[in-house]
């Protein structure tokens, strides 16, 4: 397959807040929108997608990709996945790195390393350049309630271009399923990325 058919990449990592469901839900989005999709999950991810979800997914990015290619309905090629210390990997450098990234859902922990540049994995090194480049940078916490760190590392980082968007889905689509209420928030992303969808119908529509 040729590679240069897809959209332009974008990243998504899956960190372990709960609702995992949300990052799972956002890939499958943005490969039914063509878009090719680099994806990192991190090792508490993988432990809250065992608790939350049916989904099975292998450690190793090769197998992983290879599996969420299978579950997405993705052409070959078009989801790529990192692993935690692959800082060969594109996104790990400006001359490399997508023009968008979604942390979704986002850990207060990722949240915390974001805000003070830790870059000790390759999510939180992905961030980092998304911010040093001015790239578009989409984290999705889930905590609640919030304390004074998560605030102000909130705040930090709105101050630094990225959008907080939290995991707090609306009711006035009058939501029928736990799955409109995971399209509710990626239909908020998608619509952050620019990206035309029809999970939702826009307000005044
Ligand atoms: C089932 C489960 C649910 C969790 N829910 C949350 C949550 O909602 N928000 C959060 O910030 N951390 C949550 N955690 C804790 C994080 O997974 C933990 O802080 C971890 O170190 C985050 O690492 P990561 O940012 O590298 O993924 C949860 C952990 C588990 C196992």
């Amino acid at each position: 397959m040729d590679k240069t058919a897809f959209r332009p990449p974008v990243t998504v990592a899956i960190t372990g807040a709960s609702g995992a469901q949300y990052g799972l839900r956002l890939i499958e989005a943005l490969v039914a929108a063509d878009h090719a999709v680099w994806v990192m999950i991190s090792k508490a991810a993988h432990l809250v997608i065992d608790t939350e979800t049916d989904a099975a997914l292998p450690a190793r990015p090769e197998r992983l990709a290879a599996a969420l290619t299978e579950r997405c309905g993705a052409r070959a090629g078009q989801i790529r996945c990192f692993g935690r210390e692959d800082w060969m990997a594109p996104v790990a450098s400006g001359s490399g790195a997508p023009s968008a990234m979604v942390i979704c859902p986002c850990s207060t922990g990722t949240l915390s390393a974001v805000a003070t540049g830790a870059s000790n994995n390759l999510i939180e090194r992905a961030a980092d350049v998304a911010l040093k480049e001015r790239r578009k940078l989409i984290l999705v916490p889930r905590e609640t309630p919030l304390s004074a760190i998560h605030l102000e590392h909130m705040l930090s980082l709105t101050r630094m271009g990225a959008v907080i968007l939290p995991a707090a889905p609306g009711f006035y689509h009058r939501p029928v399923s736990v799955d409109d209420l995971i399209d509710f928030i990626v239909a908020r992303i998608l619509n952050q990325l620019a990206i035309e969808h029809r999970l939702l119908p826009r307000w005044g529509e």
